[in-house]
């Protein structure tokens, strides 16, 4: 081989490199990372393809300075939804009660929650279904079914009391957490139908246009510089 077919051989390897890197977009970071002395039962649950949305010691959910839609879920879940739903989407297991209710595991036996509640209290669910994983909510295909049993049957004591923003976040949100909603994405009355449930989000190709023309120009420069050579 001469040596100009070896050099045009190097060229051509670091644009092929050059150009399978301009295409690929980086990976999304994972929303959670398990940490190595995660319970037993949490890794049962991370097998299945649930995540952490609130660690056990539940603090207050920390908003950023510039939200995204899915980021704006948090707050009304972990205010209004978690209690029934889990702090990792688990819904009302036992281990959920001893976490999260503590001294009021028996709630529903008492006063307060059965079903001669007082007129503030309500009668609280003895199962709640998981919201995480995979093969939960069976039932529901796609964002916009998943938006209309939010805004209109939840919270299960007050259905219909979320607004069409807190529905649509708090969609965004448990989609995020399924890894379901594409990156950049935001929910609209419009669009949710454009979104399935029970898929993995398709990887979005950031195609950089700008890059791969350079790339493409240097290409042809090159080859054309090879040829006259010739
Ligand atoms: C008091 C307990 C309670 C609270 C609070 C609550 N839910 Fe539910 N949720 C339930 C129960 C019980 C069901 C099952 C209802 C049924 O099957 O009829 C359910 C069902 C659901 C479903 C359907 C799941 C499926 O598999 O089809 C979704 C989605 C859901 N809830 C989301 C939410 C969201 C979001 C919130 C917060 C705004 C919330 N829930 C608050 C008790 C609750």
């Amino acid at each position: 081989m001469r040596p100009k077919h070896i050099i045009g051989l190097i060229f051509l390897s670091a644009f092929l490199i050059l150009f399978v890197a301009a295409c690929k977009a980086p990976p999304p970071e994972p929303l959670y990372i398990p940490p190595d002395d995660l319970v037993p039962i949490k890794q049962a649950y991370f097998q299945l393809g649930l995540i952490e949305l609130v660690p056990d010691d539940m603090p207050m959910p920390e908003i950023p300075l510039n939200p995204t839609q899915a980021d704006l879920g948090e707050m009304p879940y972990y205010q209004i939804c978690m209690s029934c739903h889990g702090n990792w989407g688990q819904g009302l297991t036992d281990e959920w009660r001893e976490i999260g209710f503590v001294e009021d595991m028996d709630c529903w036996q008492s006063k307060c929650h059965a079903s001669n509640h007082p007129p503030e209290g309500f009668e609280f669910p003895r199962y709640a279904p998981p919201l995480l994983g995979q093969r939960t909510m069976p039932t529901i295909e796609n964002a916009e079914q998943l938006y209309t049993i939010i805004y209109e049957t939840m919270p299960w004591w007050k259905p219909g009391s979320l607004s069409i923003e807190d529905s649509l976040a708090l969609t965004a949100y448990l989609m995020r957490a399924r890894g379901e909603l594409p990156v950049g994405v935001v929910l609209t009355e419009s669009n949710l139908a454009a979104f399935d449930l029970g898929n993995p989000a398709p990887q979005v190709v950031d195609e950089k246009p700008g890059a791969i023309t350079l790339i493409v120009f240097l290409a042809i420069g090159m080859f054309s510089f090879i040829w006259k050579k010739q």
